[in-house]
C-alpha cells in the first residue's frame, strides 16, 4: 500500500490514501467483483476461518475493493485526529466500515450501540427515514427513544439527566432540510463518558467538517451523496476509533448482510478522488445562488449557513470549513407557488437526493420529509412553501438563470 504522510493535505489524501499497486501492476485498483475467494489448500481455508491467518473468504465478510475505499474514507475523516495524536507522540487507529446504504450504516450503528432497555436521544431534525427508523422500529426492540433539539444544550442536558440509560445521541449537522446546526464540540462534552455521540456528516463531508476532531465518537455518511458525487451509487459509511465497537459492528454486518457491492465501492473510491475539488465548487456555486435568492422578490426565507440572515452563522464559522451545496428557501404563495417553481426548472432536476455533480430540486414537505410528524414539521418550519435545492457544479450563472426563470413562471 502507498504510504502517504499524514502531513499531506486532504486534497492529496483524497487521491492517494488507501491505494496500492496490485499484482497485475494495474495503475487503478481493480473491481474484485467476486462473491467468494479460492483457498490455496484446505489448511488455508481452516486457518482463515479460525482467524489465524488474514485474507479474504467471501465478499459479505470482506472484499479488497470495498476495503480500499474504506481506507480512503478513514484517512479523510481521521487525518486531523491522527495528526493531533502524533503531536502528542501517540497513535490512534481510525476504522471505517462501508454499508449497502446510509440507512444500513445508521441501523447497524444503532443495533451495535443499543440493546433492549437502553435509550436513544436523537435530534429533532433528521432525514425522514432516520426519523422513522428511530421512532417506529427501535421501540419494537425495547429501545427507548426521545427526540430533543440538540442545538439547545440545556434541553439535551436535561434529557440526558431524565434518561440516565441513554447510550447513544444521534444528530445531523447541518440538518436536513433546514440547515440547522448543532455545536458538535459542546454536545460531545455533554455526552462524554455517558453516551456515544454519532454525527451524520453527509451534508458537510470530511472536506468541510470533521466531527471526530470535535469529539464525536462515530461519524456516518450516506455515501450516496457527495462522497460518490455522481448520483450512481447507494452506500453508507461509519467511521470511528473504538476497535471493540467496530469489531461488534462488523460481526452484526456479517449476520445482517448490509454490505456494499464491489462495483459501488469502486465507483465511490473514484468519486472520492475529486471530493475536495467538487466540494469547493459546490460551496462557491451555492454561495452565489444563496446571494441571488436572498435578494430575489417572492422569497420569504433563505436557509444557508453563509447568509447574513442565518441565525447560527457564528457556529457555522467555528466548526465548518465551508457550507456545502444544499440551500432551502421558502416561496411566497405556499404550496401552490412551490409546485409551479418545482415544475419549471430546466437544469435543476426534480429529484430527491443531493451531492451530485448536477443540481437537484425537491419539496421536503411532500417528499423527503413526508413521514416526519406534522408537529416536528411545524416546529422546524418545514412548510408547504419550502423548497430544497442541491446546487451542483455547473456554471453558477446558468443555475441562477434557471431558478430566476422558474421563480417567474406562471
Ligand atoms: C442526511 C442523510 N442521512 C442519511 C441518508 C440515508 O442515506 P441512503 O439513502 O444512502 O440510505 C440520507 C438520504 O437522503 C440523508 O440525506
Amino acid at each position: 500500500m502507498k504510504s502517504i504522510p499524514l502531513e499531506y493535505s486532504l486534497d492529496t489524501q483524497a487521491v492517494h490514501a488507501g491505494e496500492y499497486v496490485n499484482d497485475t501492476r494495474g495503475h487503478v485498483g481493480p473491481i474484485f467483483q467476486t462473491s467468494t475467494f479460492v483457498f490455496s489448500d484446505a489448511a488455508e481455508g481452516r486457518d482463515l476461518f479460525a482467524q489465524e491467518k488474514s485474507g479474504y473468504i467471501y465478499t459479505r465478510l470482506g472484499n479488497p475493493t470495498v476495503n480500499l475505499m474504506e481506507r480512503k474514507v478513514a484517512a479523510l475523516e481521521g487525518r486531523g485526529l491522527k495528526l493531533k495524536a502524533q503531536d502528542k507522540g501517540e497513535d490512534v487507529e481510525v476504522f471505517c466500515r462501508a454499508f449497502a446504504s446510509g440507512m444500513s450504516a445508521i441501523s447497524s450503528i444503532a443495533f451495535t450501540a443499543l440493546s433492549a432497555g437502553d435509550h436513544l436521544l436523537a435530534d429533532t431534525i433528521l432525514y425522514g427515514c432516520t426519523n422513522d427508523l428511530f421512532d417506529n422500529l427501535l421501540p419494537r426492540f425495547g429501545i427507548g427513544v426521545d427526540f430533543v433539539d440538540c442545538s439547545d444544550l440545556k434541553a439535551l442536558e436535561q434529557a440526558l439527566a431524565e434518561h440516565p440509560n441513554t447510550k447513544m445521541v444521534f444528530l445531523e449537522t447541518p440538518g436536513n432540510p433546514t440547515m440547522k446546526l448543532c455545536d458538535i464540540a459542546a454536545v460531545a462534552e455533554l455526552c462524554h463518558d455517558r453516551a456515544l455521540l454519532v454525527v451524520d456528516n453527509t451534508f458537510a463531508t470530511p472536506i468541510l467538517q470533521r466531527p471526530l476532531e470535535l469529539g464525536a465518537d462515530i461519524v456516518m455518511h450516506s455515501g450516496t451523496k457527495y462522497l460518490s458525487g455522481h448520483g450512481n451509487v447507494i452506500s453508507g459509511l461509519a467511521i470511528g476509533t473504538d476497535p471493540e465497537f467496530f469489531k461488534k459492528m462488523h460481526s452484526l454486518q456479517i449476520d445482517t448482510g448490509g454490505v456494499p457491492s464491489p462495483f459501488d465501492s469502486w465507483l465511490l473510491n473514484t468519486g472520492l478522488k475529486t471530493l475536495p475539488l467538487r466540494m469547493k465548487r459546490h460551496c462557491d456555486n451555492a454561495m452565489e445562488v444563496a446571494n441571488f435568492l436572498d435578494h430575489r422578490k417572492g422569497i420569504s426565507r433563505v436557509l444557508y449557513p453563509a447568509c447574513e440572515s442565518f441565525p447560527q452563522k457564528e457556529l457555522a464559522q467555528k466548526q465548518m470549513d465551508g457550507y456545502g451545496g444544499v440551500i432551502a428557501f421558502e416561496v411566497e404563495g405556499g404550496y401552490e407557488r412551490a409546485q409551479v417553481v418545482l415544475n419549471s426548472t430546466r437544469l435543476f432536476s426534480l429529484a430527491v437526493s443531493l451531492g451530485c455533480v448536477d443540481s437537484l430540486i425537491e419539496h421536503p414537505y411532500t417528499m423527503t420529509h413526508a413521514v416526519v410528524p406534522d408537529e416536528v414539521k411545524e416546529m422546524h418550519q418545514i412548510t408547504p412553501g419550502l423548497i430544497r435545492i442541491a446546487v451542483g457544479i455547473e456554471d453558477a450563472t446558468d443555475l441562477i438563470d434557471d431558478l430566476d426563470r422558474a421563480l417567474s413562471a406562471k
